[in-house]
């Protein structure tokens, strides 16, 4: 199976389904919807597809995949569930939630998708397409966000296709992600420990531990604990400048609530200022915004509770110094 010449793209129905698990299992790379953002996914066990993955999105070896499956029962195969494990894959699974845990040792997971760690990061997403793809394929599917590296997460099949066409052998379409940010990341090797704010709100994990989630203890710029969350990603090409109340000349605005009067191109995460619509807007308007060719967006401020806490994150991500600065024109 080659990624090459083309890129096959399929609305999701149950036979496409069927040729999707098919295109997995001889080693294939398909990116498919679920709820948080689009996945490229590939077999957890076949060490030369998950190398094709890698190549196909241009990301350094070092940061580990996500494993999907489509059950607990499944995810108990691969990883040791402790108490608190135990709880909150009960209340949030299927959903936007990953937990890092630690891997057994017959976990059919490659070694290079887990960058060599004994720990293994699992989610059972709650996208229909997601699952029956999972319980067709019948194994663990790493799948990292659908972009290459560096880019916002993909949350349509043409957001993919901008990105990935003619890298990867096949898309699932089924339309956009409904929750539009990426699952919350918790480590359960010790304490609970919140690795990166997502699409399920901090407070409703805390809520089912009855204790908060405490903060990574090392500083992420200096051991990434979850290497997806150095400090400069979700890049679009515009530069953001944060906290803004309308746009300077030359800049398109990224608008939450009520947005000021102006010329300049627009896009409203969520005119009504709900979090959960903002969240599902993000990338898409992020992407609009870098088209329309303005060199700055402005960005309004969004406020910090609920799945404000994701999006704030992934703004100042997208925000950041660029590993390499380029022009911008
Ligand atoms: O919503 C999502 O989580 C999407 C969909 C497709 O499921 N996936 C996703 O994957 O966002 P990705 O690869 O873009 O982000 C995975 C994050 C990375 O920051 C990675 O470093 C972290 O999970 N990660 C994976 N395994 C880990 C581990 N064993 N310990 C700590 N962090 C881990
Ligand atoms: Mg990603």
């Amino acid at each position: 199976m080659t990624a090459e010449p083309g890129t096959r793209v399929f609305k999701a129905d149950p036979d496409s389904i069927k040729v999707a698990a098919a295109c997995l299992s001889a080693g294939g790379l398909v990116a498919f919807p679920t709820e948080t953002v689009y996945g490229l996914g590939a077999d957890a066990a076949n060490g030369a597809a998950v190398a094709r993955l890698y190549a196909a999105k241009g990301r350094p070896s070092f940061n580990p995949l996500i494993a999907h499956v489509a059950h607990l029962a499944s995810a108990r195969r691969l990883a040791v569930f402790d108490e608190a494990a135990e709880r909150l894959a009960a209340a949030f699974w299927p959903g936007p939630l990953t937990l890092v845990l630690p891997k057994r040792p017959d976990c059919p997971v490659c070694d290079l998708a887990l960058a060599g760690l004994d720990s293994v990061a699992l989610r059972v997403p709650a996208h229909a397409t997601a699952q029956a793809l999972l319980e067709a394929f019948g194994g663990p599917v790493v799948a990292p966000s659908a972009n290459r590296s560096g880019h916002v997460s993909p949350t349509s099949a043409a957001h993919v296709l901008a990105d990935l066409r003619g890298r990867i052998d096949m898309v699932l379409d089924a339309g956009p992600c409904a929750v539009g940010v990426e699952s919350t990341i918790v480590s359960c090797l010790g304490a609970p420990t919140l690795l990166r704010p997502g699409g399920l709100p901090r407070a409703a994990i805390e809520k089912v531990l009855g204790r908060p989630l405490i903060a990574p203890d090392v500083p992420e710029d200096e051991a990434p604990v979850a290497p997806g969350m150095l400090s400069s990603h979700y890049a679009p090409r515009a530069r953001l400048r944060l906290d803004a109340d309308a746009p300077r000349p030359g800049e398109a605005l990224l608008a939450f609530g009520r947005a000021p009067a102006t010329d300049a191109p627009v896009l409203n995460l969520s005119p009504g200022g709900n979090l959960i619509e903002a969240a599902a807007n993000l990338f898409s308007h992020l992407r609009a915004l870098d088209a329309s060719g303005a060199s700055r967006i402005a960005v309004m401020r969004v406020p910090h509770e609920g799945l404000g806490e994701a999006i704030n994150d992934r703004l100042a991500r997208a925000a950041a110094p660029r590993p390499v600065e380029k022009d911008v024109v």
